[in-house]
């Protein structure tokens, strides 16, 4: 019988400098940012914990302190509320660190790429498979995406991508994938390349920022040399995984919005405001009654 491996380990890269959201991100992290009333790093961490992993770990840099403090008891806030009897809001700041859930961070010393960036997650990581979340791509799916990927993993023991069809225009900001169909969502990966423009890329099967890797990809990282824009990327790894593995893509049910831009951190946030239990009512009719010229 196939030995079965439940996930256990999400790795949360925010080291990147979010320069398409300047001046926004200039002295706060874009992972902080919030869509309605919670930062896009909560999104990601409460996606993982619905997955049922309970040990996050985040690879960070310079000017991302706010986001080890998101997730830290805030005494000052914490005693204040108490006092003055806000059990409410006291249990909704509390609620963010469930005595179940297990945080470590650490350093991307350096720029290197989002495969470096994994990399420096391996000793925490160690002979398991982990799944990678990238917070500004926000997913909404029920089941969360997630959640849908790690039910496929359970089945399968082998990596998997989550992935969407993109406009052509749009491959050269995306890995690109292509296989062999192996049901209506599941794809055998045979082939993966990171941005390529739409005349060589080999379909139109974008990776949105969730992953479900093997430990073998570390090696493959390790071992690549640099790839697009001089970066070690997490693409050319599994890629090379895929001489030693077989690699699957995801097709998850539900919707990503890009927040790393401008335009995709807008719809998030109307579309999420207008299904939020306080604030959408009102929001909806607001929008109703906006004349848009
Ligand atoms: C990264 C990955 C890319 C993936 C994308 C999803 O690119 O390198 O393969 O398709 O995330 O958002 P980035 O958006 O960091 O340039």
């Amino acid at each position: 019988m196939k030995k079965v491996t439940a996930l256990k380990k999400a790795v949360f890269p925010v080291a990147g400098l979010g320069t398409r959201f300047l001046p926004a991100t200039k002295a706060q992290p874009k992972e902080m940012l919030p869509v309605v009333d919670k930062p896009l790093i909560q999104y990601a961490v409460e996606e993982a914990y619905a997955a049922g992993i309970r040990h996050m770990i985040f690879v960070t840099g310079r000017n991302k302190r706010a986001i080890e403090d998101h997730f830290d008891t805030a005494y000052e806030l914490e005693t204040e509320l108490e006092a003055a009897g806000k059990q409410q809001l006291l249990a909704l700041v509390r609620s963010m660190q469930p005595d179940d859930m297990d945080f470590s961070y650490v350093r991307q010393p350096r720029s290197l790429g989002l495969g470096h960036a994994v990399l420096c997650a391996e000793h925490l990581v160690g002979h398991e498979p982990f799944a990678v979340l990238l917070a500004d791509d926000l997913m909404v799916g029920m089941p969360p995406v997630l959640a849908q990927m790690a039910a496929q993993f359970e089945e399968l023991q082998q990596s998997l991508l989550a992935v969407q069809e993109v406009p052509l225009e749009h491959t050269r900001r995306y890995g690109i994938v292509a296989g062999d169909a192996v049901n209506e969502r599941l794809m055998k990966v045979s082939k993966m390349i990171e941005k390529p423009a739409p005349d060589v890329a080999p379909s139109r099967m974008g990776v949105a920022g969730r992953y479900i890797l093997t430990p073998a990809v570390f090696r493959h990282i390790r071992n690549q040399p640099r790839g697009v824009g001089g970066e070690i990327q997490l693409t050319d790894g599994i890629a090379g995984l895929m001489s030693e593995e077989s690699v699957y893509a995801f097709q998850y049910a539900g919707k990503r919005y890009d927040c790393g831009s401008k335009e995709g951190f807008l719809e998030a946030t109307v579309e999420l405001a207008l299904q939020h239990p306080d604030v959408g009512e009102h929001f909806r009719n607001y929008l109703k009654n906006l004349k848009i010229p």
